[in-house]
């Protein structure tokens, strides 16, 4: 696929007859770092001795990018493609060997374009959630949203390539799952609409991740009608007397049995739980919903706060005070170190075993615990309907979550992480151990380029089948289809499979 007599140096050479100079930063040039860090969310991926890009490329124009597949495939260059780089394993901005290669920084394409008449619109890759909820808000006047992840600042792109799902995850299911259309650059530099693309390519880039089949640039979506008044609470449940344990043991078998109009996820840290919710609906008509089904958690009207859906953005995650608006700052600082990773449970755990959970949280070192609600409409979608496979069945997603500063015990953080993860092995489920792609945890494996300069698909089903269960064989015969050379290839990006080898 690239010619033995490739030189990467000449990479830049190729570029300027297609890209203007200023839209290509090298290593040397004096904007390289601030470029490189813009959108890093994790600094334990921008060290002295992190792999780096030796140039970035800052396309304002599909054919840009278009001459970026071109002449990194002439000159042996490969390209990581970043739209809001919160990768947890920063693989959208660093390699884990040495490598030859650009990234394609999409975040100068970020325009959101609304039809309201169809409830659709087309967003560039480039925008983060935040400018695509508040494009949407202000347009319908606050009559849709879109359903995708709680952090304003994760890109488009990456984000509806792995799934993506945030409070409406329960009514209308992943962000992926609301993908009309797309455009595609290819591995041969081809810019392909979902026709073009073919049905099993765009099935594949639907939820199947990021990097594996070329660069999107842009999707059509659907977008979802909200009431103008949607109530949020957040109630805090103490440790005293195991009564934390006690309510997080309900929560499972309620939280994924309730209308689909209201979501509870919990947080657990420490020895206590906080829960916090989203109903589609006002306070009056929460309230006896919530005496009904969960009267465990003690909810009542004080606990109701009625916004409107985008204001419900900034209050789960940006705390109090922020303001729609803020939801749009891009800004990001390299200040909090991260270690993540995740399971799906289908069969509640019993109340015993949350002692000894409860147990780990209050461990030195400890991080916290996410657990989202399934069920509704995430589980009602077929399994080999799209790549993402947890689906029927799936009580819910626990996310584990280790957060640091600079200065901190790094190695004791991401240990407390490993070692939860392996004591929760007997609750969770089993052959495979599902995980979440977007929550990308390279301790699930890597993949091995064979000798044929090709990632392999058996090595690959370590990390693959654990992502994807029976969708990764489906997903690497739509690989092979697209980029048969595995040109655009990363540590977990799917291997390609030409059926009947
Ligand atoms: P980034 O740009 O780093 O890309 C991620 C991967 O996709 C990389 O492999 C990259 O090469 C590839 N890629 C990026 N753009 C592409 C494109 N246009 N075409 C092809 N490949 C592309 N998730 C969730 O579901 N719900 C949530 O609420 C949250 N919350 C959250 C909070 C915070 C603080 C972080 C850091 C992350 C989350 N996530 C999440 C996880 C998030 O969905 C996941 O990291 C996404 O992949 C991020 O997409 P970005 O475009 O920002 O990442």
């Amino acid at each position: 696929i690239i010619p033995s007599n490739a030189s990467p140096d000449d990479f830049p050479q190729c570029l300027s007859g297609s890209i203007p100079s200023q839209l290509v930063f090298a290593q040397s040039s004096p904007s390289f770092t601030s470029v490189l860090v813009s959108s890093i969310r994790n600094p334990r991926f921008f060290t002295p001795a992190t792999v780096r890009p030796l140039w970035i490329v800052t396309p304002t124009n599909a054919s840009h990018v278009q001459a970026a597949v071109a002449c990194g495939r002439r000159h042996g260059v490969r390209l990581r493609v970043r739209s809001g780089g919160h990768d947890y394993e920063g693989l959208s901005y660093r390699s884990q060997r040495p490598e030859a290669f650009a990234v394609v920084d999409l975040s100068s394409l970020r325009a959101v374009r609304i039809d309201e008449r169809s409830s659709t619109a087309w967003v560039d890759s480039g925008a983060t959630l935040g400018e695509l909820y508040y494009a949407v808000a202000q347009a319908s006047g606050g009559r849709l949203a879109f359903p995708a992840g709680l952090c304003p600042t994760i890109g488009v792109g990456g984000h509806l390539s792995g799934g993506g799902f945030g409070t409406l995850l329960r009514k209308y299911g992943l962000a992926s799952d609301n993908v009309l259309d797309a455009v595609l650059v290819d591995a041969r530099g081809r810019l392909l609409d979902r026709a073009g693309m073919g049905s099993d390519v765009f099935w594949a880039i639907r939820g199947g991740g990021g990097e594996s089949f070329g660069v999107v640039l842009s999707w059509q979506v659907r977008l979802v009608p909200v009431p103008p008044t949607v109530t949020a609470f957040r109630i805090p449940v103490a440790a005293g007397d195991g009564a934390a344990l006690d309510v997080v043991a309900r929560w499972q078998e309620v939280a994924p049995a309730l209308p689909e109009d209201l979501f509870i996820r919990a947080l657990l840290q420490n020895r206590s739980a906080t829960f916090e919710s989203l109903y589609l609906g006002t306070c009056d008509a929460l309230v006896p919903v919530m005496g009904r089904r969960f009267p465990e958690l003690g909810m009542n009207r004080t606990h109701c706060r009625e916004m409107s859906w985008i204001e419900t953005v900034p209050y789960f995650f940006l705390g109090s005070g922020a303001t729609v608006e803020d939801i749009l700052n891009r800004t990001t600082s390299l200040s909090t170190y991260a270690k993540m990773t995740s399971d799906y449970v289908r069969q509640a755990i019993p109340r015993r075993a949350w002692d000894g959970i409860f147990g780990k949280l209050a461990q030195p070192s400890a991080g916290l615990m996410i657990l989202d609600p399934y069920g509704a409409q995430v589980g009602a979608v077929p399994e080999p309907a799209t790549p993402f496979p947890h689906r029927a069945g799936v009580l819910y997603n626990i996310q584990y979550v280790s957060v640091w500063s600079a200065g901190g015990d790094g190695a004791a953080h991401i240990e407390w992480v490993r070692d939860l993860y392996a004591f929760m092995e007997p609750h969770v489920s089993s052959n495979p151990r599902e995980a979440y792609f977007n929550y990308r945890d390279l301790d699930l494996g890597e993949n091995v380029v064979g000798v044929d300069n090709i990632s392999s698909y058996e090595a690959g089903k370590v990390w693959g089948e654990k992502y994807f269960v029976d969708n990764y064989e489906r997903l690497a015969v739509a690989k092979a289809e697209i980029d048969p050379d595995d040109y655009f290839r990363n540590e977990q990006s799917i291997p390609p499979l030409v059926p009947g080898n």
